[in-house]
């Protein structure tokens, strides 16, 4: 072999060589991280650790996980991220606050790496292994495959079956839709009780106009509620069904330049010519008014541009056929059922009980003119409003289902929908533990996935 040839020969064996080298190190070292990672997570969690766990195919949830963690730090909570595959599913019992953002494959099955995890649910028998703990779940998918978010939903109901309670409702994102994965940073903010995080991405907003602001609840003992008139931009607006959501963009700064968006169930139909909104005024232990709600019922004035995005909701659309329906609300809760029962009365369907829960009759009846209507002309059967302090004992909505159990049972077994909306510390759970006594917690569970049982609430 020429002088030449040898020299190229032996560059390319030196080359080889290096580059075995090189791989052989770098599976060393990411063995040693990954066994550093382990090791961290078999240590003892710190008690007010909260986990955020993961199962990713291509890494898009494992990125998300790494954000949702980096939004909780913000507040100063101590966070854990593992993938699934790093976790034994009885360790869980370990934390008191979850949160897992998964994704879904084939036939709602988990990515590959969480099979493992997924089959040691299926050994794990319901019980209460997780009894006293939290969780949430953001389930990522595309609704162009018939088990959407199969896995997700798997994960929830399997939580839930195993004693742990819901910090807030299963967060569905269908291909990657920033509405749905701005919803869960709005929860995120709460959890960290950080209300200025600004938004992962943020929305494109429409130009809506603030016609009228009128105040609902003149004397309450509560915080102002207000009902705003938003009128749509010249060129028109996106439009949106009874139960869709109204995303604002405060025009207000808050400790600096920050602009999260804040959300509102959306009380109008398209057909009533513009987007009303219920507004409780809220501010904070210091009195300075609340950045959405200040902004909508005090700052902006009528006449001035509001900057709104419609958010579709499809959990919390009305039911397609004259099932009857149960609707359930506290407060400004009112909101989203107002649109429901305006778009039951549009589509002629008149089986609807409303229970409407506030503090005083006097002072908190709002849109008690527009019920007293719906109950004239047949749009309500059934209509019942539980006041909290007009008795010397405290008197809610799950107290009225309560009351009215064999009623609530006997539309169910009709056929009713079950739709919740208000407020999610207090209510939301008080009616769900009343559901379960009076209809049994698995057929609550049946008619949950049947789409029967739907809540809005936050
Ligand atoms: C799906 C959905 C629908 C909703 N529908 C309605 C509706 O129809 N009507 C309605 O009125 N609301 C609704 N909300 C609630 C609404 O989105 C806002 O959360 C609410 O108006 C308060 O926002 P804010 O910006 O005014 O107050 P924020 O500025 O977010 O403050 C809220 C509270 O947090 C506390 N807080 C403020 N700053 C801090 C801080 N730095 N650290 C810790 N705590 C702080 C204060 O106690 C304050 O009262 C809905 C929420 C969701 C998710
Ligand atoms: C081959 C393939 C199969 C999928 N199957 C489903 C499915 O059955 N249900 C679903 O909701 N999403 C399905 N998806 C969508 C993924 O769950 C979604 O893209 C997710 O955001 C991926 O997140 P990841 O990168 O963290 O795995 C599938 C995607 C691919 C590429």
């Amino acid at each position: 072999m020429s002088q030449p040839r040898l020299i190229a020969a032996a560059c390319v064996v030196l080359t080889w060589a290096l580059l075995c080298l090189w791989a052989w190190r770098r599976a060393r070292l990411q063995q040693a991280q990954h066994a550093r990672a382990q090791q961290a997570l078999d240590a003892p969690a710190p008690a007010d650790a909260l986990l955020v766990a993961y199962a990713s195919q291509t890494g898009y949830a494992e990125a998300l996980a790494a954000q949702t963690a980096q939004s909780l730090r913000a507040g100063g909570l101590t966070v854990r991220v593992a993938a699934l595959d790093q976790i034994d599913a009885a360790r869980l019992a370990d934390y008191r606050r979850m949160l897992f953002v998964v994704s879904t494959y084939g036939e709602g099955d988990p990515p590959d790496a969480a099979a493992a995890f997924a089959g040691q649910m299926q050994q794990i028998p319901a019980g209460a292994m997780l009894a006293g703990a939290q969780y949430a779940v953001l389930a990522l998918g595309d609704s162009e495959y018939a088990h959407f978010c199969g896995f997700g939903r798997h994960l929830d109901h399997w939580l839930h079956a195993q004693g742990a309670a819901p910090l807030f409702d299963l967060v569905e994102v269908d291909n990657g839709d920033p509405a749905a994965l701005r919803h869960w940073q709005h929860h995120l903010g709460l959890l960290a009780g950080r209300s200025d995080l600004p938004d992962w991405e943020a929305p494109v907003y429409e130009s809506w106009r603030l016609a009228d602001r009128t105040l609902l609840n003149p004397g309450s003992q509560g915080g102002p509620c207000h009902l705003l008139t938003l009128t749509p931009p010249a060129e028109g607006s996106r439009p949106w069904q009874a139960g869709d959501i109204a995303e604002i963009g405060p025009r207000r700064e808050r400790g600096g330049a920050l602009q999260a968006h804040r959300e509102y169930s959306i009380a109008s139909l398209p057909e009533d010519g513009g987007i009303q909104l219920l507004v409780r005024q809220m501010r904070g232990p210091d009195g300075a008014l609340g950045l959405g709600s200040g902004w909508l019922t005090h700052i902006a004035q009528p006449g001035d541009e509001i900057a709104l995005r419609v958010r579709a909701n499809r959990n919390f659309h009305a039911p397609a056929d004259d099932r009857p329906m149960i609707l359930v609300a506290n407060g400004t809760g009112l909101a989203g059922l107002r649109a429901l029962i305006k778009a039951r009365r549009a589509a002629g369907h008149r089986r609807n009980w409303l229970i409407f829960g506030e503090r005083n009759a006097a002072c908190d009846g709002f849109c008690g003119e527009d019920i007293a209507r719906w109950r004239q002309d047949g749009t309500l059967e059934r209509v019942d409003t539980v006041f909290s302090r007009d008795q010397a004992e405290r008197r809610y909505v799950q107290d009225c289902l309560r009351e009215q159990a064999h009623a609530v049972r006997a539309w169910v077994d009709a056929g009713a929908a079950v739709y919740v909306c208000g407020s999610l510390q207090g209510m939301a759970g008080g009616v769900d533990d009343a559901l379960q006594d009076i209809l049994g917690a698995q057929r609550l569970q049946d008619l949950q996935q049947a789409g029967r049982y739907r809540r809005d609430v936050y």
